[in-house]
């Protein structure tokens, strides 16, 4: 299987690495972070998210790595030589469905990210009060035309760049951009903070309630953990594949993962501050971001320009994940139907957009793909990821990966004791138990 992700691009020290982070933040961070923890409970919530974080999907991400780096090639290829003639390339196609399907909904997002944009640059959201700002988003998520025009910009935008295999100057320009929206982020989160009202929503961040921990939420955690470090789908074993020998790669992994949860956390303290200070329930679902953050903006000395410079930047963000997303499925259909790089775009993104228009009519379909995909693909594939390397590369090899530069991986039995047991594991029984309850009352309501 060839796989054309282009190596070059990634000179300097840490490009590899800049550009896995930049893969994991994204939409994940600032839109479904807040609203999943918003629905499953706060702080409670948020604890579990760490303990997944650090004991689940970091194992993963590093054993990702691993594969990728040991193979030195992308996710196809990579278990295909490590595994010449077994089925674990498998994992590979279930990345690229998995890509695909996140691609139906991501679209509508970052679609709504950019009306945001547009909205507070044609001044329509300055001096809306909360249930203005509310009906707002309301009545345009509402209405399919709205919701299938931005849609269709974004995939468009996405497209074009994938067709024309020009994602690495995008990358050169997220890597100025990215860090101007973390800024940015802090400083929303400052006004927010200092709303009145605000302390309420810092202790439903911080001051767990353990009633509020059910299955679906463990469930909910775990999925989320993978998603926003797009982890559980092969990507980050192709850029793996692209980080230096001289890395230390143990590091390389917790330094994404650690960044990945400081921007999710700091857009929390973003949201929730300002949600309880406006009496936004916090637990309304997918369009918390939209519903929370004009709020803010109109509070702010600036605070237009602000709004338009924020969702501008969040539209890049969502575009550099989603151009890597449509990526995967386009080399995918490239080298299965042995179509022209232009033609597997056109085809891909059209069959994404129908399936997109589905989404943009119906909530319903909208939410099975955002949890079929985070909650159930992605576990799937990273109980699988983190087996290979007990049952195919053993644990030799990989520890010789993990300290191919020569420093010592002074962690490497937890490590490994994690990646063994305790991660599909803990796979199994948050799967076990979620199908258990589904019984009693329904897997995503
Ligand atoms: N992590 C991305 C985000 O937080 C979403 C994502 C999941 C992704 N899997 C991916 C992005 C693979 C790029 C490639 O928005």
């Amino acid at each position: 299987m060839k796989e054309n992700i282009a190596k070059e691009g990634f000179n300097s020290k840490i490009g590899a690495i800049a550009a896995a982070a930049g893969s994991a933040v994204g939409l994940g961070n600032v839109w479904r972070f807040p609203y999943v923890l918003g629905q499953n409970g706060g702080a409670a919530f948020l604890l579990v998210y760490v303990l997944f974080m650090l004991l689940i999907a970091l194992p993963v991400l590093m054993s990702e790595f691993s594969i990728g780096r040991k193979a030195g090639l992308p996710v196809l290829g990579a278990f295909q030589t490590l595994a010449p003639g077994k089925k674990w390339y498998l994992i590979g196609f279930a990345g690229v469905l998995c890509a695909f399907v996140i691609l139906f909904y991501y679209n509508i997002v970052s679609g709504w990210t950019l009306m945001y944009a547009y909205l507070s640059a044609t001044g329509q959201l300055a001096s809306l009060d909360e249930s203005q700002i509310n009906q707002t988003f309301e009545q345009s998520s509402q209405d399919p035309v709205t919701c299938i025009f931005w849609m269709v910009l974004m995939l468009g935008a996405t497209g074009f760049v994938v067709a024309r295999g020009v994602e690495k100057g995008i990358e050169q320009y997220s890597k100025i951009l990215m860090p101007i929206l973390l800024i940015l982020i802090i400083v929303v989160c400052i006004r927010s903070l200092t709303l009145d009202g605000a302390s309420d929503g810092i202790s439903f961040l911080l001051s767990p309630d353990f009633s509020k921990l059910t299955p679906r939420a463990l469930f909910e955690a775990l999925g989320q953990a993978f998603f926003s470090l797009s982890i559980g789908m092969g990507t980050m074993t192709t850029y793996g594949s692209y980080i230096s020998k001289k890395q230390n790669l143990p590091q390389a992994a917790l330094s994404v993962a650690l960044l990945d949860f400081f921007i999710a956390f700091l857009c929390g303290l973003m949201i929730f501050p300002c949600a309880f200070a406006f009496g936004i329930n916090p637990g309304q679902g997918a369009g918390l971001v939209f519903v929370t953050l004009p709020n803010i903006f109109n509070k702010m000395a600036m605070g237009q320009i602000f709004s338009v410079v924020f969702f501008l930047l969040l539209v890049v963000a969502a575009l550099t994940s989603s151009i890597s997303l449509l990526e995967v499925v386009v080399t995918f259909v490239k080298s299965q139907f042995g179509l022209k790089r232009r033609m597997s775009t056109l085809v891909s993104s059209i069959t994404i957009g129908i399936l997109g228009i589905g989404c943009a009519v119906s909530p319903t379909l909208f939410d099975f793909f955002d949890k079929i995909s985070a909650n159930v693909l992605l576990p799937l594939g990273a109980f699988f990821i983190v087996l290979f390397i007990p049952l195919r590369l053993g644990k030799k090899a990989v520890r010789e990966e993990m300290e191919a530069n020569g420093t010592p991986f002074k962690l490497f039995n937890v490590y490994y004791f994690l990646t063994k047991y305790i991660v599909p594991l803990a796979i199994l029984l948050i799967f076990t138990n979620s199908i258990l309850s589904w019984m009693g009352y329904g897997l995503f309501d």
